[in-house]
C-alpha cells in the first residue's frame, strides 16, 4: 500500500489548482476603457444619481435574473440589511437559518429585528420547511432562506408557508448568483432577493452587491433606504412616498467601475457555474464508492452552482477516525479541507450574551420585543451535528474551466486517506 503524504509518502495532489477572483483580459480592457471614459464622463465616479455604466449593468442583471425590481448595491450584505428594514420593524421576527455566514442574520439585527432561528435540512443543508411552522408566532414578518453554498433552498415550499402566514420571504443568494429551480433563478421566487458580487464569489468585480424585489412598492422603499436622494427622488416621484425623499440614508451605492467589470463578468456567469457543476458532478459521482465522505445532496430540478462544495463526512465508514486525522491527512496529499460553519449563529457569544455591538440589548431587549429570547444548545440539532461533520473540500468555487483531472487527484487523496483510516487511528 502507499505511504500517506504525512507519514512521509508522496503527495497525491500535485496539479496547480485555481485562482480567484480572477480577470479576463477582456474585463482588464472594459476596465480601461472605463478609466478613459471616466476622464470626460462623470456617471464612471459618481454613482449618486444612477445611470450611466451603473443603470446598464442593473438593466442586464435584472434581465438575467428575470426580475423587473432591483438595483444594484456596494455589497451583497447591504441588500440583506435594506430587505430587512424594510420588511421587518424593531421587535418583530425574521425567520432565519443557523447555519450561514453571519451576515445572514446580522442583517436582520441590524434592522433592530429578532432573528427566530429554524433548523436545516440535513441533505441540503438549507431551511427545513418542515419545521418553518412551528416557529411562527404573531411577531413573525418574514422568513430569511439563504441558499447555502449556491445549492438552492426548497423555496417553493417555503413560499408557500409564507403566503399561507402573510409573511415576507427575503433570499440571500450572495452564494447562490445563477443557481435555478426548475429554470427560474433564485432570488425571484421571494419578495427580495439579495446577491453578492465581493470578492470571493461566483461573479465578482472586487465588491458589489444586488437587491431585487418582487414588487414596484417594496422596490420605491427598499431605495428610500439605500439609494442617494439624487436617486430615489427620480423614483419616488408621484408616489405616496415622495415626502420621504432625504439624505437620511444608508451610502449603499456600489462604484461605477466595479458595475463595469460585474457587467462583464455576468456574461460568463452562466458558463462559469456550468464548469464548476460539472466538475463538482464528477467529484461527487466519484465520491460514490469511498468510505467516509457522502457527497452534496442537490434538490430535484434544482441546479447548484457550488460557491463551496460541502461534503459530510461519516466517521462510522472509517473506524470512527477523527475528522481532524482525516483533514489532516489530506492536507498533507495537498488537498485543504475545512468546517464552514464551526458553530452555529445562535450559540455564538453575541446571541448569547444579547450584545449585538452596541448599545443596551438591542433587539433583544429592546420594549418592543415580545417575549424574552434565549438561544440554547439543542435548538436546531441538525445544524449543531454539521459543527462534526462538515466537510468543505477543494476550491471548486474557483473551477471556471475543466479541471477534472485536479478533481481525479482530489478523489485519489480521499481514497488514499480513507484506505489509511486504520493506521491514522493508531497515531
Ligand atoms: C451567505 C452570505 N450572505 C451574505 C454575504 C455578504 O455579502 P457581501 O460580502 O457582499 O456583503 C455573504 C458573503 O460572504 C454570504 O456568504
Amino acid at each position: 500500500m502507499t505511504k500517506l503524504a504525512i507519514h512521509g509518502g508522496e503527495k497525491t495532489v500535485n496539479l496547480a489548482g485555481p485562482v480567484w477572483p480572477r480577470l479576463s483580459d477582456e474585463d482588464v480592457e472594459v476596465g480601461k476603457a472605463a478609466l478613459e471614459a471616466a476622464k470626460t464622463d462623470g456617471s464612471y465616479l459618481c454613482a449618486a444619481g444612477g445611470g450611466g455604466p451603473m443603470e446598464v449593468f442593473e438593466q442586464h442583471f435584472l434581465a438575467y435574473q428575470g426580475a423587473q425590481y432591483g438595483f444594484a448595491l456596494g455589497a451583497g450584505g447591504h441588500a440583506l440589511h435594506v430587505a430587512c428594514m424594510v420588511a421587518a420593524g424593531p421587535g418583530e421576527e425574521i425567520l432565519c437559518s443557523p447555519y450561514s455566514w453571519g451576515q445572514t442574520a446580522g442583517a436582520i439585527l441590524e434592522a433592530n429585528a429578532i432573528p427566530v432561528y429554524v433548523d436545516i435540512d440535513p441533505d441540503t443543508l438549507n431551511l427545513d420547511p418542515r419545521k418553518i411552522e412551528d416557529k411562527i408566532t404573531d411577531q413573525t414578518r418574514a422568513i430569511m432562506v439563504v441558499h447555502i453554498y449556491g445549492n438552492p433552498a426548497d423555496i417553493k415550499a417555503i413560499m408557500a408557508i409564507a403566503e399561507k402566514y402573510n409573511l415576507y420571504v427575503i433570499e440571500d443568494c450572495a452564494q447562490a448568483n445563477g443557481a435555478t429551480i426548475d429554470g427560474q433563478r433564485v432570488g425571484t421566487f421571494g419578495h427580495f432577493g439579495c446577491y453578492s458580487w465581493g470578492s470571493g464569489k461566483n461573479m465578482s468585480a472586487g465588491e458589489g452587491g444586488f437587491l431585487v424585489t418582487k414588487t414596484e412598492d417594496l422596490y420605491l422603499q427598499a431605495a428610500l433606504c439605500g439609494l442617494h436622494p439624487g436617486r430615489h427622488g427620480k423614483m419616488v416621484a408621484g408616489t405616496p412616498y415622495e415626502k420621504y425623499v432625504d439624505s437620511l440614508i444608508y451610502t449603499y451605492r456600489p462604484h461605477p467601475l466595479a458595475c463595469v467589470l460585474g457587467d462583464n463578468q455576468l456574461k460568463r456567469l452562466d458558463e462559469m457555474n456550468a464548469w464548476r457543476r460539472a466538475n463538482a458532478d464528477h467529484f461527487s459521482e466519484g465520491l460514490a464508492d469511498i468510505p467516509g465522505v457522502k457527497p452534496v445532496q442537490v434538490r430535484e430540478g434544482a441546479e447548484h452552482v457550488y460557491h463551496m462544495y460541502c461534503a459530510t463526512y461519516v466517521p462510522e465508514e472509517l473506524g470512527g477516525l477523527p475528522r481532524e486525522k482525516f483533514t489532516a491527512a489530506l492536507g498533507a496529499e495537498g488537498l485543504g479541507a475545512w468546517v464552514y460553519v464551526g458553530t452555529p449563529i445562535y450559540l455564538r457569544p453575541r446571541h448569547q450574551e444579547h450584545k449585538f455591538f452596541f448599545g443596551k440589548g438591542c433587539p433583544w431587549e429592546c420594549p418592543f420585543a415580545a417575549r424574552k429570547y434565549e438561544y440554547k444548545k439543542g435548538d436546531c440539532p441538525v445544524a449543531e451535528h454539521r459543527a462534526d461533520v462538515d466537510l468543505v473540500v477543494g476550491a471548486f468555487g474557483a473551477m471556471v474551466e475543466d479541471y477534472r483531472p485536479l478533481v481525479d487527484q482530489y478523489l485519489m487523496a480521499i481514497r488514499k486517506v480513507a484506505e489509511h483510516a486504520d493506521e491514522l487511528m493508531a497515531d
